[in-house]
């Protein structure tokens, strides 16, 4: 898919605020400082489409953008826990689990994960209440360009091994990277798959 446009359209903390419009929606999620703003740039190819920060926390609204006057693109705030009073259970920010379970032209939602990391329990907790929830998922890892291939290959196959302890299959997933486009094509193709079916049904 080309992009041939991709406009900001608004920035919300309420999902009941978000765009009325029922075009097909794709969100971004992940752990602050995953690189989601700077995947959102790399994809539309525009540089500061979505702001991006060394310091962790720069995105705190849910913002949608409007790309080719057909489909939503949505930046999420990174996710992290919000502590429940007189309790040890921890939470997700409320509003992402609303905006996830209210938004129903939500499709398609990409959990980013640093490639450089080992599994981390917070997104095993994300994507666990992804499945449980019924939400359509892919993951998509980031900052590839910061190891070496071997690494990289190596870090991907511990991941898919311990998704495999829970999930009956591996997600679909891209290996990515903000500095060089790798795997820019397939996202933009992957989702274009998705807004043809939509066309189709
Ligand atoms: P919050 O909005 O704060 O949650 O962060 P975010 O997930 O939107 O991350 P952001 O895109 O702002 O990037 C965080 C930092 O990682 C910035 O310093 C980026 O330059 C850097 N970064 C993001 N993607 C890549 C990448 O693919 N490669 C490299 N080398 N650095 C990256
Ligand atoms: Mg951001």
């Amino acid at each position: 898919m080309k992009i041939n446009s991709a406009e900001f359209v608004v920035s919300n903390s309420k999902v009941d605020l978000c765009p009325k419009s029922t075009l097909p929606e794709y969100a971004f999620i992940g752990r602050s400082n995953v690189g989601k703003s700077s995947l959102i740039n790399m994809l539309t190819g525009r540089k500061s489409l979505a702001k991006t920060s060394a310091t962790p926390g720069k995105t705190q609204l849910i913002n949608h953008f409007l790309i080719n006057k057909n489909w939503h693109l949505v930046d999420l705030p990174g996710y992290g826990y919000a502590r429940v009073s007189k309790s040890t259970k921890k939470v997700f920010q409320k509003f992402i689990t609303a905006y996830f379970e209210k938004r129903t032209q939500m499709v398609c939602a990409f959990v980013l994960i640093d490639s450089r990391h080992k599994p981390q329990p917070i997104d095993m907790e994300f994507m666990q209440w992804m499945g449980e929830n019924g939400i359509p998922f892919c993951i998509i890892f980031t900052k590839a360009d910061k190891l070496k291939p071997k690494a990289l290959e190596k870090n991907i196959e511990n991941y898919k091994e311990e998704m495999l302890e829970s999930w009956a299959e591996m997600p679909e997933y891209f290996i990515t990277s903000a500095n060089t486009q790798l795997g820019k094509e397939d996202i933009l193709n992957y989702i274009e798959g998705i807004n043809n079916e939509l066309k189709l049904s």
